[in-house]
């Protein structure tokens, strides 16, 4: 079988595609601005060249596919998108930020999808409309609360600012204690254009391993191929906590990510800058496999964390490139 691979020999088998660049949340790390101008609807792809691209890419060797926005589910035709991508042969899975789920959980089912990352940064209702500028914490709580009853794997991303949520974290971890369903990452904060980074709000792998260490007795976990995040587990505990050290432990000699923005741009990785239209093509009929393919040839070993978040270069680097909200993680 055809697989996309990069001079250092990392297979690509885990496609990533945004749907949109719009949210129902404002959280200003991955939206800078409030007024933010979205891609006109005719720029994206519509459902059926979604079809299309994943397609191809399952017969390039992808056997995962994750649905990311903004927030995938604003998007009016996700239903039919779910519909048509649950039919390929691949897994098929969601990062999401949990206001819409009860609406979409039937669909969710019928597409065999299993687990679902949800994007929680806090657990106090005041501080969650600090961070996301919106009301939609209970909403949030109970669709989470509803997916695990349903059954699913839910995954738990928090991405941790010092001096905003790092008082948290082991509230977060006491959530992992009961049930073997869920599972909490604490996320290093990375640098986007305008997200007003910067490397003392990040609160490190080590350090959150430390503030744990102060109120649980935990082990580390085998790691599984390709994981973003290091995972622990509380003694005695069902679930499991992971920290996913973008910055301090990058983790890209594992990199098997590909990833598609709404409007059909290809990034072969989440900090390279040089990226390729699909949409084009596919539009005018021409052949994308020989582009995808040497699009991942030209993949460097590493971008942001390797490079160093703090160097100059680095910084010109990240400033030029999209906002999270618009790549989609
Ligand atoms: P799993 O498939 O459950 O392992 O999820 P995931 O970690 O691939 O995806 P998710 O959308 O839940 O992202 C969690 C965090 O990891 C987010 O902050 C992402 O931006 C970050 N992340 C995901 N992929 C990459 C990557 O390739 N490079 C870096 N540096 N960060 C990534
Ligand atoms: N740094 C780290 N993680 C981020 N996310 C969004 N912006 C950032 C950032 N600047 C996370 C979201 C979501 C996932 C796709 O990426 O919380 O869970
Ligand atoms: Fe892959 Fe780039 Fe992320 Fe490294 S920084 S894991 S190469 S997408």
């Amino acid at each position: 079988m055809m697989s996309i691979q990069d001079t250092f020999g990392r297979k690509h088998t885990y496609l990533r595609i945004s749907l949109t660049d719009k949210c129902n949340l404002r959280c200003t790390y991955c939206m800078p601005q409030e007024d933010m101008q979205f891609m006109p609807s005719k720029w994206l792809m519509q459902a059926d060249e979604v079809e299309e691209l994943a397609r191809i890419f399952v017969e390039m060797g992808v056997d995962k596919i994750r649905l990311t926005g903004g927030e995938p589910l604003v998007r009016k035709d996700v239903g039919d998108i779910i519909d048509r991508l649950g039919k390929l042969d691949t897994a098929l899975t969601l990062t999401t930020n949990a206001v819409l789920i009860d609406e979409y959980l039937p669909k969710l089912k019928d597409a065999g999808v299993k687990s679902l990352n949800v994007s929680l940064d806090t657990l106090n209702e005041v501080q969650f409309k600090g961070i996301t500028k919106r009301d939609h914490y209970q909403k949030t709580r109970d669709n989470i609360a509803l997916l695990l009853s349903e059954g699913f794997t839910v995954k738990l991303n928090t991405v941790v600012m010092r001096g905003l949520n790092d008082h948290e974290v082991n509230d977060f971890v006491h959530l992992t204690l009961e049930n073997p369903l869920l599972h909490i990452r604490f996320i290093e904060f990375m640098p986007f254009s305008g997200n007003q980074w910067d490397m003392s709000k990040i609160v490190s792998h080590n350090e959150l391993l430390s503030k744990i260490n102060a109120e649980f007795e935990f082990r580390q976990l085998m790691a599984e191929p390709h994981d973003t995040a290091r995972r622990y587990q509380v003694d005695g505990a069902a679930g499991t906590f992971g920290i996913i050290g973008t910055v301090t432990h990058p983790f890209c000699s594992g990199c098997n990510r590909i990833r598609l923005t709404a409007d059909g741009k290809l990034k072969n990785c989440l900090f390279d800058t040089s990226e390729i239209d699909l949409l084009t093509p596919l539009r005018n009929g021409e052949d994308v496999r020989p582009i995808i393919l040497s699009h991942f040839h030209k993949k460097h070993f590493a971008h942001g964390g390797h490079v160093g978040f703090d160097d100059k270069t680095a910084r010109s680097d990240y400033e030029q490139n999209r906002t999270m909200i618009a790549i989609g993680g």
